[in-house]
């Protein structure tokens, strides 16, 4: 099965991602890493030299390949994914999504140290930042919201996401049934 988490930026989709494909035995799949292999550069730079139009258009074309190349994996998908062409609906037809849900201020919590090394943060701070979070959360959870499970990802161990998986979903188990 594919699984991919899906979220804002800061929410733990790699985190969360990585630790679950432990659990599962599944492979790992970091696109934002995929499409940094792919240009031989980091996600700044790529944004810098190559503009976010060429970006998305890598991250559609990774997200496509991995679905076409893997039948089982947990991928972290980036902030924006779930935004662009018909991202969405690759994964909801390929897989099981679900979608990391954090307030706004848990958000910002977590990304202010980091936002300098963001390309759309651009280096904000406090109450700058917090609108910027605020709105583009906002303009976003539509399409986030079309996933299969939301969840409250604040404190969420990849242990409960394995557990809430089992539950809900017919997963790989080291017993059979
Ligand atoms: C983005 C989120 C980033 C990365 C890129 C754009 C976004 O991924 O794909 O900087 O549009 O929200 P993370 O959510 O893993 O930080």
């Amino acid at each position: 099965m594919r699984i991919f988490l899906i979220g804002f930026m800061g929410a733990g989709k790699s985190a969360l991602g990585q630790g679950l494909a432990a659990e599962l035995g599944f492979k790992f799949i970091d696109l934002d890493k995929e499409i940094e292999k792919h240009f031989g550069k980091d996600i700044t730079s790529i944004f810098a030299t190559e503009g976010e139009d060429v970006f998305r258009d890598a991250e559609s074309q990774k997200l496509a390949e991995a679905i076409e190349e893997h039948d089982d994996f947990v991928m972290a998908t980036g902030g924006g994914t779930p935004c662009f062409g018909d991202n969405m609906q690759q994964m909801n037809e390929s897989g099981t999504t679900i979608y990391l849900k954090m307030s706004t201020d848990h958000l910002v919590q977590r990304l202010e140290p980091e936002s300098d090394t963001r390309p759309l943060l651009d280096g904000k701070k406090g109450h700058e930042l917090w609108t910027l979070v605020h709105e583009l959360l906002q303009e976003r959870e539509p399409d986030y919201l079309k996933a299969h499970y939301k969840v409250k990802a604040w404190d969420l161990k990849p242990a409960d996401l394995a557990e809430f998986l089992r539950l809900y979903e017919v997963v790989p188990s080291d017993e059979e049934e």
